[in-house]
């Protein structure tokens, strides 16, 4: 298939894997890359620049085909040395950075010179006006079902995605509840150039998290999933678990005047427990209401090749059988 984002990234499928923490290590990356799609490592996962070049090493390795690094750029305590990982990203010789956060014009400078393709991830059509304004080459716009941060605004893709269509020029990705061939016809009907899939991507084999983790996105329904630091204005979609229910008993005790101290426990140093560890009761983790498509646990190039023809007997033959006299 060919789109403005497959012509854009160099790529086969226009399938992204977005940046997960404690997920998007090099092995799920090039297991994306190698079946045709975007593979993406997230470079915070790594804890410093210089791992950060390790992991792309590792990457370069194992794909010869194009991937990305994702910059989150999120609220922190203490900054994380971003332009030493932008560093690391270009000295890599790694050609598409998805950004995510906050805004990431102080370093388009840095990553235009360098040839690189940015994608930020935006949750708003403002938002994603912005990104092309600031000179981003495409957007992956997240809707409100997506796993990890939704923003604010609670628009899902249905009305998110077409208005993204009408306003934007550059090109995007329809990001949150993607989960097969439908989802990839749907978001092309409405706009979008192609799929970013996170927590689809988390139940394969190559997914370097614990089986824990796998198993409990395929047994979960679309019902399981939580929203969390509503009143801190840092929501963020997770799986349902013991830790996540105090949490969200905390938030009710609290009210107006929770802070992060109060939830600290059970949003701190929580991934390594769950990706690693499989300790599925530990705390709040990413997970989008796509869980409920979520039934089985294949290889990526076998989910990638699934969607493509999915998707391609959905146009060629459901959709053309309807326009027929
Ligand atoms: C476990 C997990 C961790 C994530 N971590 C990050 C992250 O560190 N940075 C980021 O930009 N997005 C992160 N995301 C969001 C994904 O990149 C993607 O936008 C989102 O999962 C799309 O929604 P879906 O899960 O419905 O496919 C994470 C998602 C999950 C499920």
């Amino acid at each position: 298939m060919k789109t403005r984002i497959t012509e854009l990234l160099g790529i086969e499928h226009p399938i992204i894997q977005g940046g997960m923490h404690y997920v998007g290590y090099a092995k799920l990356a090039a297991a994306v890359s190698n079946a045709g799609g975007l593979g993406i490592i997230t470079a915070l996962t790594l804890g410093t620049p210089e791992l950060l070049a390790k992991e792309i090493s590792l990457c370069r390795e194992m794909t010869s085909k194009p991937f990305g690094v994702n910059l989150t750029f999120l609220p922190a305590f203490s900054e994380p040395p971003y332009p030493e990982y932008i560093r690391a990203i270009i000295e890599g010789g790694v050609k598409v950075v998805e950004t995510a956060g906050r805004n990431p014009q102080a370093y388009m400078p840095y990553l235009k010179q360098a040839g690189i393709k940015v994608i930020h991830k935006c949750t708003s059509v403002r938002h994603s006006l912005k990104a092309q304004a600031i000179g981003c080459d495409a957007v992956s716009v997240d809707g409100f079902e997506c796993g990890g941060h939704p923003g604010e605004d609670d628009v899902t893709n249905f009305i998110l995605l077409p208005r993204a269509a009408d306003e934007l020029k550059i090109p995007f990705v329809a990001s949150g509840g993607m989960a097969d061939g439908r989802s990839l016809v749907a978001a092309l009907a409405l706009g979008a150039e192609g799929i970013n899939m996170g927590t689809r991507f988390i139940a394969t084999k190559e997914a370097p998290v614990h089986d824990n983790v796998k198993n409990a996105i395929v047994a979960a329904s679309e019902l399981d999933t939580r929203l969390v630091m509503r009143k801190l204005h840092n929501t963020e979609r997770v799986m349902m678990n013991s830790g996540v229910e105090r949490l969200l008993e905390i938030e009710k005790q609290k009210g107006d005047a929770l802070t992060i101290a109060d939830v600290y426990e059970q949003v701190a140093g929580v991934y390594p427990k769950i990706m690693r560890d499989g300790e599925m009761e530990a705390g709040a983790w990413s997970c989008g209401m796509v869980a409920g498509l979520i039934h089985d646990i294949p290889s990526v190039r076998e989910l990638i090749d699934r969607i493509m023809s999915q998707a391609d007997a959905l146009i060629n033959q459901r959709l053309a059988g309807l326009s027929r006299p």
